[in-house]
């Protein structure tokens, strides 16, 4: 079994991107530019948007956090969104979710603009993802990608079996491996909670997604031996052993389906790391791309 190290391959990325931006520096360029909104005060919110942030400083990126009252109304945040749009520093717009009831989150996706956003969740980059166009891919599912590319698994008429439907990592990851190119190209069967018999499912699985958000759901007897697996899930379980009364577990059930994998993520250290990275190389690429169009 090889334990696919999330956090080790993230690393890579980040330092990867950090020479690429050090160039852009030494030869007096302008650098890529991430800017995040924060509305409320959500501690998990909070500490995302802040290691996000943190991300950009150590790579050379510019960055910058937004912070917003929860009772900023939809206009003024359309309105900060819009300035942003034409803000020629920032090349990625990202806003945090969820956001407060009283707010849109449809509104304000749509109003990024698709060429900044490397969230991915606009609908053109959504559209354009299913119909197999160059687009951003949302930061997760394009990080599971990026595991399997690295760790050199085959995907090309492999059975993708993805636990969970998700907007932010099911849809887009089936989307993603469907796709006829060079590190996709697999059979997939989305699964979800209205299946009669999951593992009926997980069992015909080479390449195992779960992102459903149940702790340690997938046991061995649900997977074939060999299967490589990749778990989304990070779910807190109360463990008075522990000093903070909780431990992190994914979706699977790591020590007993380990023992059949060829290739299996952990949590914490597998997929989590990765969203981070491919943020950033999500922002890396909008500035690229703004460099094209605008001559630089
Ligand atoms: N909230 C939880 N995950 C995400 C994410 O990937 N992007 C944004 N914008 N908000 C989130």
């Amino acid at each position: 079994m090889i334990l696919i190290d999330g956090k080790r391959t993230a690393q890579e990325i980040r330092e990867e991107l950090k020479t690429d931006i050090q160039k852009l520096k030494d030869e007096g360029k302008n650098v890529p530019g991430l800017v995040t909104i924060l509305v409320g005060d959500d501690p998990a919110s909070k500490l995302y948007v802040k290691s996000k942030g943190k991300a950009c400083n150590e790579i050379g990126m510019r960055t910058k956090t937004e912070e917003m009252p929860s009772d900023i109304s939809e206009k003024e945040l359309l309105n900060i969104v819009e300035s942003y749009n034409n803000n020629p520093d920032y090349h990625g717009i990202l806003v945090q979710l969820p956001l407060p009831e009283h707010i849109n989150e449809d509104n304000i996706i749509e109003a990024i603009s698709p060429e900044k956003d490397v969230d991915g969740f606009h609908p053109l980059s959504v559209g354009k993802l299913v119909t197999g166009k160059d687009t951003f891919r949302p930061c997760t599912p394009a990080g599971i990608q990026e595991l399997l590319i690295r760790y050199k698994i085959d995907t090309k008429g492999k059975h993708i079996v993805v636990l969970g439907r998700s907007n932010i990592v099911g849809k887009p990851i089936a989307n993603i491996m469907l796709q006829k190119k060079e590190h996709a190209n697999s059979i997939i069967t989305i699964c979800h909670s209205a299946a009669p018999d999951v593992s009926y499912y997980t069992k015909q699985a080479d390449i195992l997604i779960a992102a459903i958000g149940v702790p340690e759901f997938v046991k061995a007897d649900m997977v074939k031996e060999g299967v490589v697996v990749i778990d989304v899930g990070i779910n807190r379980v109360e463990d008075s052993s522990k000093l903070k009364g909780y431990r992190l577990t994914g979706d699977v059930a790591f020590d007993e389906v380990a023992e059949k994998a060829s290739y299996i993520t952990p949590v914490p250290g597998g997929v989590g790391p990765m969203t981070i990275a491919m943020l950033l190389t999500n922002t890396y690429n909008a500035y690229l791309k703004y460099g094209e169009k605008n001559g630089s």
